[in-house]
């Protein structure tokens, strides 16, 4: 039977969160007098720790920090340390390799790619495949020969599997054109590799602070708002402001088909409980009422 049945959940096989461009700071910095970003970090791990169901895992998919310093990673790590589920930090422009690896050796997997900051965790539904195209020293990104080699070494060990991608640089033009300008190089031979293997149903990215998707081949290509500091929607190519929008993550449902992503929002709204309400949707539902307005 087709469509969901009373009291029956959406069926997810794996909930991925994801983090980005969090920019923990210990210093006033560009966008320091917009945002307390270690408050807002705190407030979205507090958040992802009230979900139910539990996420399996949080991707954090770079600019953790905002100068990659030593001292910022260990703010990061202290604002984390109370997340209840796994993180898989990836790195962006404003984290420095050195002091990324150094940070975060109890969580990055044992065999990361020679010369990048990327990897591979299979012990999941989906293939996880974290893709660093960080260039030191740049707030530009490189998608090179030697990644599309490892990208496509990789993809092809596991054609069958579905597969998300995860990443700092969307690979795609925004329309934020002063993001775009400072964006990923190569982007056109990842689209490439992505063509190239169906198998990958989505990638997630950052670096734009603001949620936005489009497609790649078959692919779906979303990237995710900024737990700190958003970027306001300016499409003329001249403008550009950072804004205060609430800090957001997002949740990439995967029923064993197709990913489905939602985009939330942490912040002090009002809120109405509709309990009432949904039990008596389930008990139209289940008496085969349908849903007439009444
Ligand atoms: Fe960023
Ligand atoms: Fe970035």
């Amino acid at each position: 039977m087709d469509g969901l049945q009373a009291g029956s959940p959406i069926l997810v096989l794996v909930l991925i969160a994801q983090i980005s461009d969090c920019h923990i700071r210990d210093s006033i910095g560009m966008f320091g007098g917009l945002v307390d970003t270690s408050e807002t970090l705190a407030r979205v791990v507090e958040h992802l720790n009230g979900l139910n169901p539990a996420p399996d895992v949080v991707l954090a998919t770079g600019d953790l920090t905002d100068d990659g310093t030593e001292i910022q990673y260990s703010m990061f790590l202290d604002l984390v340390a109370g997340l209840e589920i796994p993180l898989l930090p990836l790195p962006g422009n404003h984290d420095v390799w050195d002091a990324f690896r150094s940070a975060f050796t109890d969580r990055l997997p044992d065999t990361i790619a020679e010369g990048h900051c990327s990897y591979v965790v299979d012990s999941h539904p989906v293939r996880l495949v974290g893709l660093d195209t960080l260039i030191p020293g740049r707030h530009d990104g490189l998608f090179h020969e030697g990644h599309e080699e490892w990208l496509d070494a990789v993809l092809q060990m596991e054609p069958d599997r579905p597969t998300l991608v995860f990443t700092h640089f969307p690979p795609f033009t925004s329309g934020l054109t002063f993001m775009d300008l400072s964006g990923l190089d190569g982007a056109d031979r990842l689209r490439s590799v992505l063509k190239r293997h169906p198998q990958v149903k989505l990638l997630v990215a950052g670096h734009i602070h603001r949620p936005i998707q489009t497609t790649i081949g078959s692919t779906l290509v979303s990237v995710c708002p900024s737990t700190g500091n958003q970027l306001g929607l300016e499409l003329d190519p001249m403008s550009g402001s950072a804004v205060d929008e609430p800090p957001a993550y997002q949740l990439h449902c995967w029923d064993g088909d197709c990913f489905v992503t939602h985009t939330a929002t942490v912040w002090e709204g009002r809120r109405m409980d509709l309990s009432d309400f949904i039990a008596d949707v389930h008990r139209r539902a289940a008496a085969g009422e349908g849903s007439p307005r009444s």
